[in-house]
């Protein structure tokens, strides 16, 4: 049995962070905190992780904390911050910053929907990997794969042709569990053999409903994954504004 501690849309440094006074930096040292007294020493990051001088930080405060990581390109990312970062030239293709592992049982994707989309390159490519394995497959990616109820972010910011993906995955016939970010919302839900589950920011949270993006709190969090022998389970971790100034 191991737990993965995913992060997400961290935004390090981002001005807007800045001019409402979100000190993000801060809200990510508290995360890795709980996460190293949980005893967890792997981590995912699944992109939106900070501008460009963040990106050296970032990976100290990794080590700092004892963790070992993988992190995956948001949209607000440029893949030119990542370049002296372990693993990214050497998972670095034509349409991204992409990689499979084989581990607890599971076939895992680590996607680049940094471009809004996955281009029919990396499609053929997690293709390949699909049909050579009879895994399930864990899947991290920075845009949900399927709609989370019309949300404001599924109207406005969603991953374009997202359903070639959905579609192939239902085709698979067995479990696929998605893990990704970019809604700064904890969203849950599942169809047929897929289960998603989109995870909060360390940053701020948006709201599920409504005309426009409107924030829905200072609240921040993350979410553990219980990997064992191809099994999976997997829950949202709060982190409230109050534990973290109290
Ligand atoms: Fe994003």
């Amino acid at each position: 049995m191991k737990r993965i501690a995913q992060l997400t849309d961290l935004h390090l440094d981002d001005s807007m962070a800045i001019a409402n006074g979100v000190d993000t930096r801060a809200n990510l040292v508290h995360v890795l905190a709980d996460i190293r007294d949980k005893g967890i020493r792997d981590v995912v990051l699944s992109g939106d992780l900070g501008e460009a001088h963040t990106i050296g930080w970032l990976a100290d405060q990794l080590l700092l904390f004892g963790l070992s990581s993988r992190y995956l390109l948001g949209n607000h990312d440029r893949p030119a911050d990542y370049a002296a970062l372990a693993g990214f030239a050497e998972n670095t293709h034509a349409e991204g910053c992409y990689f499979t592992l084989r581990e607890d049982g599971f076939l895992q994707l680590y996607l680049d929907s940094s471009r809004y989309e996955i281009g029919s390159g990396q499609m053929a490519w997690l293709m390949r990997q699909c049909n050579d394995s009879d895994e399930p497959v864990l899947l991290f990616i920075h845009h949900p794969v399927l709609d989370c109820g019309n949300t404001p972010m599924d109207r406005f910011y969603p991953m374009r042709k997202r359903d070639i993906l959905r579609d192939f995955l239902l085709s698979l016939r067995r479990p696929v569990h998605i893990v990704c970010g970019h809604y700064h919302t904890c969203h849950e839900q599942q169809i047929q053999n897929i289960s998603q589950y989109v995870t909060l920011s360390t940053y701020v949270q948006l709201k599920k409903t409504g005309l426009l993006l409107e924030m829905d709190g200072r609240d921040i969090g993350y979410r553990i994954i219980e990997v064992n022998s191809g099994t999976l389970r997997s829950w949202s971790m709060e982190v409230p504004l109050l534990a973290r100034v109290s």
